[in-house]
């Protein structure tokens, strides 16, 4: 039986038993790595891993200490070395042969020469440029002219050639592309180069270094390589999801069709790929048929205009038109004779009481301060340069048709897209527990909220996501009630704070089945780094979309949907009954309008100043229905002084993205499941802590799959759970429960995850805590979480100790039970809608704002009120800070339920309720 490594073959009888590698002394034990299932997602740690340990071993032999001759005996080297020459055929550089060298180098018991070796690549990994022990009297030519190539500081990217080849081709492809690389290239680049489409892919999941993609026909299909089930079977998986057509293998489209599918297979995994056909014959036919999935169809010995393509298109990536602007306004001698005395220093580098603002922030921060648009800036309100450019270019790695950049947060973006949408009067289907820009947004535009409840939590205080079915039967009832074409569009937050992510497709399809021209308003506040990993991108609303729109398209898909209607009508028209329409997943008619907006706090999860946030446009009737409100809309809520820091910022964040997106999101997923693991392993913080999986936080019917942490079982479990499932768990956010602590969720985020170690959560539940990783959490940085908590829980232990178990018992009796939470209650009579559940909050909420119409009611008082009978109003918005919904909003009856709740909370921040003063409560008319 074969066992595994880092995605590599244990198995003796591997075609590589006759290498170098395959001679060292072996010796039993070692079995952790054995055991572990080598998954693409954690590649990247154990590549690294694996090349350290390497170098920690070697310079030991080659020190010649005494421990040399056990670790001559050592297998760790040995099957790190076996892992190493599979993996590094997926990465340029080293390669197999390289590996397999090192091997016959240490066989040999040439172990300085060895130790280059292994330095070199751990330089590189690493990152250093300057090899740290420059011996290079052993050197060949062909060395010495790589060593001088690894030191060189332009920024790097890989390229994959997908084609059978000799080692000799392989030397050959790569001594050219160094003859071609000039002293005037920004950056440069080396070749992966791979057989089979089996291993494209295994390159392209496992190496995000790739940034561009040469197919040359002439590759096989399957890996010569014996791979580990996970990557297996997500090769599987990914080749897939593309549909190949059933060309016979002989027939002559069989090979364009071969082509096409790897090339659907690779953009799909990593739409940010560049892709080139290289061919030898017939290529004027090849690049009609092929150019929509080709950026160029080249002939082999174009290779100095593929090499000029290569950069071209990263610098199209690297470009940053509005960053650039403000660097090249930041060196302009410029008089400023306008608004703003920060710009250019003026009001400060002559101060002597704030010089300290330039000491701190640098003088660059006033250079680019200035309130001009022109000059090659340009203005957000009506941008038509730099800002448009930018913008284009956000469009362009977002997967949208138009994006826009906002400076104050999803809060305002939110109120953007509901102003352009909505209008008063309109129904929006809104989850309750949405941020409360949507609940102002309401009130804003005069639409009437519908609010869609999410299952409740209530072991850990927090709410989860809305049904699907909820809200299909919610649409059924407006139906049922003649109101459907009142109701105007679907609002719901994705992921939510606490990791819930929906399917957006099936969501917008199912609900497109009952109301074809329906809004859809994603909230992704939480989600912008999703578009950059291959799993979490299908389930972002720009990606669905996209995917919508082409389903739609299909036949196939006008066949099924022509099906299903015979079984939601009869013959007369009479659609069935509601239990058929919420037991069929329902088919969109081919003519549904597709209208998705989507909302990103970049500054959240990807590189961008505080505030820094966009919004995404995939609507098809944009140019009839929405761009001129949405311009309105803009104006509206955007300053006329907004932050050029910002725009610049987010600018940067899309090259980032597009750039190291796919290497940033893989190894946060990654680093966010190793402390999970780390937690859920280690004796002591099991038996402290509890990291809640999708068996706790999603409701066993609406998942499919069954593993409780799909990341952890592997990407494929991930891949097929995100396929499947109607909710899925982020795992970048890992929520643990922390009752046995003895303390709760505010207790232990301020008064020892900050107080004591400086350790900021963002988010707390009475009895959780969200851990959240984003793409600047390194292994240090989890490292250390795991320090603290360890520590924390000893200490918790310890006062455990010390507490008399009966005075503990006490206590524990005595903690008042969290109430569950509140469900919306229902809009009072005179805001409400018969037998609907849609309210007025903007009446409501402007009524309130007069005094004469509102008093102010301690909660005691306000009790005795509700038991007798009574049903109060709320005059206002009340939100307890986190989690950041409004318990209560403008017209909604305040219920028993309600102030229980609130009685118990202890939150600190609470929007809208002034304890000294009480409820703020409409009057009786
Ligand atoms: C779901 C959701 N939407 C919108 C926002 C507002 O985002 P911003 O802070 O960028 O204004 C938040 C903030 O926490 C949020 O959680």
């Amino acid at each position: 039986m074969t066992r595994f490594e880092h995605g590599i073959p244990l198995d003796e009888s591997s075609d590589r038993a006759a290498s170098g590698v395959s001679r060292l002394p072996r010796s039993a034990g070692s079995s952790a790595l054995e055991r572990d299932p080598g998954m693409p997602s954690s590649t990247w740690r154990l590549r690294s891993d694996a090349w350290e340990y390497l170098r920690f071993a070697v310079k030991r032999l080659a020190l010649g200490g005494e421990d040399a001759e056990a670790l001559a005996s050592d297998s760790e080297i040995h099957r790190n070395l076996r892992a190493l020459e599979t993996m590094e055929m997926y990465w340029a550089g080293f390669g197999q042969r390289y590996v397999r060298g090192i091997g016959e180098l240490l066989e040999a018991g040439d172990y300085r020469i060895a130790l280059d070796r292994i330095g070199r690549v751990v330089n590189r990994l690493r990152g250093d440029t300057v090899p740290d022990e420059p011996r290079d009297e052993h050197l060949d030519e062909q060395e010495r002219a790589e060593l001088a190539a690894d030191a060189d500081p332009r920024p790097r990217f890989e390229v994959l050639v997908v084609d059978e080849t000799t080692p000799a081709d392989r030397d050959a492809m790569r001594s050219e592309a160094l003859r071609l690389r000039g002293a005037a290239d920004a950056f440069v680049y080396e070749f992966v180069v791979v057989p089979s489409a089996d291993d494209a892919v295994a390159a392209v999941l496992t190496n995000p270094n790739i940034l561009a993609c040469v197919v040359r026909p002439g590759f096989s299909d399957r890996t010569r390589q014996r791979l580990s089930r996970d990557l297996v079977e997500t090769i599987r998986l990914a080749r897939s999801q593309v549909s190949t057509g059933h060309t016979s293998e002989r027939s002559s489209l069989a090979s364009v069709q071969r082509v096409l599918g790897l090339a659907d297979t690779l953009a799909a995994i990593r739409p940010e790929l560049d892709l080139y056909l290289m061919a030898g014959a017939h290529i004027e036919d090849l690049a009609g048929a092929l150019t929509r999935r080709f950026r160029r169809v080249f002939r082999r010995e174009d290779q100095l205009e593929l090499h000029l393509s290569l950069l071209r298109r990263v610098s199209h990536l690297y470009d940053t038109p509005f960053f650039s602007a403000i660097q090249d306004h930041a060196r302009r001698p410029v008089g400023v004779f306008h608004a703003l005395p920060i710009a250019r220093g003026g009001s400060v580098v002559n101060s002597k009481w704030i010089r300290d603002l330039v000491d701190f922030y640098g003088l660059n921060l006033l250079l680019a301060e200035t309130s001009a648009t022109s000059g090659g800036l340009d203005s957000l309100l009506a941008p038509t340069g730099a800002i448009k450019k930018a913008q284009d270019l956000a469009a362009r790695a977002f997967g949208a048709k138009h994006s826009f950049f906002v400076t104050n947060g999803t809060s305002t973006a939110n109120k953007i897209v509901h102003q352009a949408l909505v209008g008063p009067g309109d129904v929006v289907l809104v989850d309750r527990n949405c941020h409360k820009s949507h609940h102002h947004a309401m009130m804003l535009t005069g639409g009437r909220a519908a609010y869609l409840e999410a299952y409740p939590l209530n072991d850990f205080a927090f709410y989860g996501a809305v049904p699907l079915d909820r809200i299909k039967q919610l649409l059924l009832d407006y139906r049922a009630a003649g109101r459907l074409d009142e109701v105007r569009m679907v609002t719901l937050t994705n992921c939510t704070f606490d990791g819930i992510v929906y399917d957006p497709e099936r969501v917008m399809a199912e609900c497109l089945a009952i109301k074809p021209d329906l809004v859809f308003l994603w909230d992704e506040a939480w989600f912008a780094f999703a578009a950059f990993h291959p799993v979490t991108r299908r389930r972002t609303a720009m990606a669905s979309a996209k995917n919508l729109e082409e389903r739609l398209r299909t036949s196939a898909h006008a066949a099924a949907h022509r099906a299903q209607q015979q079984r939601l009508y009869d013959a007369d028209g009479t659609p069935a009954a509601d239990e058929v329409w919420l037991e069929e997943r329902l088919i969109p008619s081919p003519d549904a309008r597709i209208r998705v907006y989507a909302t990103h706090s970049t500054h959240k999860t990807l590189t961008a100043l505080r505030q820094g946030s966009m919004i995404h446009v995939y609507d098809q009737d944009w140019v009839r229905e929405a761009e001129e409100p949405f311009h309105e809309a803009f104006m509206t809520h955007t300053s006329t002084s907004p932050n050029y820091q910002i725009l610049a910022s987010l600018d940067l964040g899309r090259r980032q993205v597009e750039l190291e997106g796919f290497n940033l999101v893989q190894r946060q997923l990654d680093l966010a499941t190793s402390l999970s693991q780390s937690i859920a392993r280690h004796p002591l913080l099991r038996r402290t802590y509890r990291v809640l999986t999708a068996n706790e936080l999603i409701p066993a019917g609406h998942r499919e799959t069954r593993r409780p942490m799909p990341l952890r079982d592997g990407l494929a479990s991930m891949w097929q759970a995100w396929a499947a499932d109607e909710f899925v768990i982020d795992p970048s956010r890992v929520t643990v429960e922390i009752t046995r602590t003895g303390v709760d969720g505010d207790t232990f985020k301020h008064e020892h995850l900050m107080n004591r170690y400086g350790i900021q959560v963002n988010k707390t539940s009475r009895n959780t805590v969200l851990f959240m990783t984003n793409i600047g959490t390194t292994r240090s940085a989890i490292a250390y979480l795991i320090e603290v908590l360890v520590k924390l829980a000893e200490r918790f232990e310890e006062d455990r100790a010390q507490l008399d178990p009966e005075l503990a018992q006490a206590a524990l009796a005595a903690e008042a039970p969290m109430p569950p939470l509140p469900d919306f209650s229902a809009f009072a009579p005179g805001y409400d809608a018969p037998g609907l559940p849609d309210g007025d909050v903007r009446t409501a909420f402007f009524r309130g704002q007069q005094r004469r119409h509102i008093e102010h009611v301690p909660p005691g008082e306000l009790r005795e009120r509700v038991d007798r009978g009574e049903q109060p109003v709320s005059a206002g918005f009340v939100t307890p800070y986190p989690p950041g919904f409004p318990v209560l909003v403008p017209g909604q009856i305040i219920t028993a339920e309600v102030l229980d709740f609130m009685a118990v909370l202890d939150t600190r921040e609470i929007h809208g309720y002034d304890p000294r003063r009480g409820y703020r409560v409409l009057r009786a008319e």
